[in-house]
């Protein structure tokens, strides 16, 4: 990696795609620049573009101290407050309900477990149950894994073996994307679920003054290559660390190229292999970052803030919307909400 320690430009560096291999091994001359001191970002010129050649990385390095959720809810309480409890990113890992507890107890080799299980993982697909392990910021996992709306009439528990804690999984292959600010050499994590870190990175108290010093402030208008970095960094689902060897990034820090240090398939192949939530989040990224187009991105679609993806029957029609619509939009393909992936197991 370039020893770019600091933040990144993330206004230099784009280069036309030279080889497969080239870009990642030359990157960028390291002009870093404090967040602060940032230029107002410049637009994604078009073309066929090496993913790899902009911007720094923090792979290797160690998590940044940041300001904690409860900080930013102090004095974010009347906007962002109201709607983040219910925010999935918020709760993708929540404290066991009643719920998930009567569920567990139906079945007489997990009903023990109910008795120490501490959360939930998961919604509609599949559930897994953590605990607290005994080592600092790591979860142990059940082994078992459960559909919570399955039929009645089949338990959800037939197939489960015999269920056990697993110390290991959620820490090698789950952590980067469920929890905040992981450290990939000793695997743990300094918050349960994502924070406001997750999306906004190292935050600076100054942007009290001047918005345009925190990432995604309406202010910045942040370039579509660095939105792309930063969702990316979770919901492309099928991507590996190079330093890592890790399914999800090495210590990426919002403002980063994610794809310095993650690999992804980014070929047409690779997107049309996906289920339909998945391959328009693919789409969108290699649209961005190789094919260079700026105009569309998650922000486009969704606001985070509000959980509503409503906007998007404003944007133009192209190629995207046929990963969910049937030929026009007011039909939807009967299968657009289905969804597999290898890495969340399910
Ligand atoms: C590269 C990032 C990444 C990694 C690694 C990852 N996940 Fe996920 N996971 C996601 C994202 C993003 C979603 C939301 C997907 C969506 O809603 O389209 C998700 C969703 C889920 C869900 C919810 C499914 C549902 O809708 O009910 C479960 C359960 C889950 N993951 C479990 C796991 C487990 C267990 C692991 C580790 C074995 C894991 N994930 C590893 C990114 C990741
Ligand atoms: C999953 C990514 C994500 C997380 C996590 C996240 N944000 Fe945001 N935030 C965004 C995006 C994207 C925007 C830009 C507006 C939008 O799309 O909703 C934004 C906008 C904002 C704004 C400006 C909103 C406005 O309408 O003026 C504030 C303030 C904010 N976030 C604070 C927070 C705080 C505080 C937290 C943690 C409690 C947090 N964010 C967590 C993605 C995130
Ligand atoms: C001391 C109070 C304070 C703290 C702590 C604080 N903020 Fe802010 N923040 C503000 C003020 C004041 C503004 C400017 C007015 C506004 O937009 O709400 C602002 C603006 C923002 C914006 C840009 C809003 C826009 O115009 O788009 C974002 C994003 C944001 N804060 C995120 C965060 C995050 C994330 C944290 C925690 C890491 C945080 N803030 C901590 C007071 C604070
Ligand atoms: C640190 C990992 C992470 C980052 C970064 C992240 N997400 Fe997510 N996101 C998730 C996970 C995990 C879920 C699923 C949570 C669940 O249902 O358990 C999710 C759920 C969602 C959902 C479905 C739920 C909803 O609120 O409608 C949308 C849409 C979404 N993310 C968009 C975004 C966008 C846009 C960005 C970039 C601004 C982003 N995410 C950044 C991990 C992440
Ligand atoms: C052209 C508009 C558009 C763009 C661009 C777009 N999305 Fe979506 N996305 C949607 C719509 C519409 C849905 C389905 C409606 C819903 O579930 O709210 C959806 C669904 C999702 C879901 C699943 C929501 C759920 O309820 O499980 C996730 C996660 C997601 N998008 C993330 C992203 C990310 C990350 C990006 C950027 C890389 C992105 N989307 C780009 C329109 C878009
Ligand atoms: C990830 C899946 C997804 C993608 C991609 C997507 N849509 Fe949708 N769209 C939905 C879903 C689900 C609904 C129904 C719920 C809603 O209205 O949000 C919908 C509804 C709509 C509606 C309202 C239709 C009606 O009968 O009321 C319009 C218009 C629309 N989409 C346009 C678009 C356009 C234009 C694009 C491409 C730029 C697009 N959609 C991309 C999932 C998607």
């Amino acid at each position: 990696m370039v020893g770019c320690a600091q933040k990144c430009s993330t206004a230099s560096g784009v280069r036309r795609r030279a080889g497969l291999q080239s870009g990642f091994a030359l990157g960028v001359a390291a002009v870093c620049f404090a967040l602060g001191t940032l230029p107002s970002p410049a637009a994604d010129p078009p073309g066929v573009l090496d993913p790899t050649a902009w911007g720094c990385d923090h792979a290797g390095t160690a998590v940044p101290e940041s300001i904690t959720g409860d900080e930013c809810l102090f004095c974010h309480r009347v906007k962002i407050g109201p709607g983040w409890p219910q925010n999935r990113h918020q709760s993708t890992i929540r404290n066991i309900d009643p719920e998930a507890l009567a569920l567990l107890k139906t079945s007489k080799s997990h009903a023990p477990f109910a008795e120490v299980a501490e959360y939930v993982l998961g919604r509609t697909n599949q559930w897994r149950f953590l605990k607290r392990s005994g080592a600092y910021g790591r979860l142990d996992m059940l082994s078992t894994r459960v559909h919570p709306t399955g039929q009645k009439a089949v338990s959800p528990f037939a197939d489960a073996g015999a269920p056990h804690w697993e110390p290991d999984t959620f820490a090698n292959q789950c952590a980067g994307c469920h929890s905040t600010g992981v450290d990939s050499r000793n695997k743990t994590f300094s918050a349960i679920s994502l924070g406001c870190f997750s999306c906004h990175g190292e935050v600076d108290l100054d942007h009290t003054k001047d918005t345009i010093k925190v990432l995604l402030a309406q202010k910045r208008n942040d370039p579509a290559r660095v939105v792309m970095s930063i969702c990316g960094s979770c919901h492309i689902r099928t991507g590996r660390s190079r330093s890592a060897a890790l399914p999800f990034p090495n210590n990426f820090v919002p403002g980063d190229n994610l794809f310095r240090d993650f690999a992804v398939d980014l070929s047409d192949a690779a997107v049309a292999k996906l289920s339909p939530v998945d391959r328009h989040v693919l789409q969108n990224v290699c649209d961005v970052v190789v094919r260079g187009k700026g105009e569309l991105t998650c922000l486009s679609c969704h606001s985070v803030h509000r959980s509503s993806s409503s906007r998007h029957r404003r944007q133009p029609r192209s190629a995207i919307c046929w990963s969910c619509h049937d030929g026009d939009v007011d039909k939807l393909l009967p299968n657009w909400s289905q969804a597999n992936s290898a890495t969340c197991g399910y």
